[in-house]
């Protein structure tokens, strides 16, 4: 892997970004509300512009995990889409995705309509991973997020684990 020189740590808030955007007719699925891979296309991508934030550089998208869609979006409400870094390793960055909408004709508070959880891996100039600052938690809540992102984490490497001692059992 490429080493950077020492990196300094960074806490999430550095990163942390909402994007708000009104859904329009363009995206939607039979019944009309707005399709869930749209919702996934932005997830993906501002998970993908605080990754960059975080690393100074491109980062892709290694697994998208734990993702939930709890409501149905419609078209005209404007959706917030807010990321932020949980963990990060040596090359690797966990990214979590709360995506809430305001309905366009009610004036009540947004509604949650997705959450999920995303590895990038910061990339150089050939598309090798390479090292990204540590992870400065500042607050409880990163602390907890921080954690919850560690479990996740042991988890998916168990399971890569697990499935290629199976694919090469047969
Ligand atoms: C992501 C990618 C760069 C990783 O390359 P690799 O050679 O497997 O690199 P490594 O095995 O050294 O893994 C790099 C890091 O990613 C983590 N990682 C890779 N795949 C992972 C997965 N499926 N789940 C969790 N972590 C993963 C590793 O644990 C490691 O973390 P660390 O450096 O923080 O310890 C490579 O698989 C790739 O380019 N994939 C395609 C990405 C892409 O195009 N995404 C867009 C979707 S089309």
């Amino acid at each position: 892997m490429h080493q950077s020189a020492t990196l300094t740590g960074r806490p999430p808030s550095a990163s942390h970004l909402t994007l708000s955007q009104i859904m329009d007719q363009h995206h939607t699925n039979l019944m009309g509300t707005v399709h869930g891979g749209r919702i996934l296309n932005l997830i993906d991508s501002v998970a993908g512009v605080v990754a960059a934030r975080h690393s100074d550089g491109p980062a892709v998208t290694a697994a998208i995990d734990e993702t939930a869609f709890l409501r149905a979006v419609r078209v005209g409400d404007v959706v917030h889409v807010d990321a932020r870094i949980t963990w990060a390793g040596r090359s690797s960055m966990e990214v979590a995705v709360k995506v809430s909408a305001d309905r366009w004709d009610r004036a009540v508070p947004p509604v949650d309509v997705a959450t999920a959880q995303l590895v990038m891996v910061a990339i150089d100039d050939e598309g090798q991973p390479r090292a990204v600052p540590p992870l400065l938690t500042e607050t409880d809540g990163d602390r907890r997020r921080y954690r919850e992102a560690q479990i996740r984490r042991e988890h998916r490497l168990a399971l890569r684990r697990a499935l290629l001692d199976g694919a090469e059992e047969g």
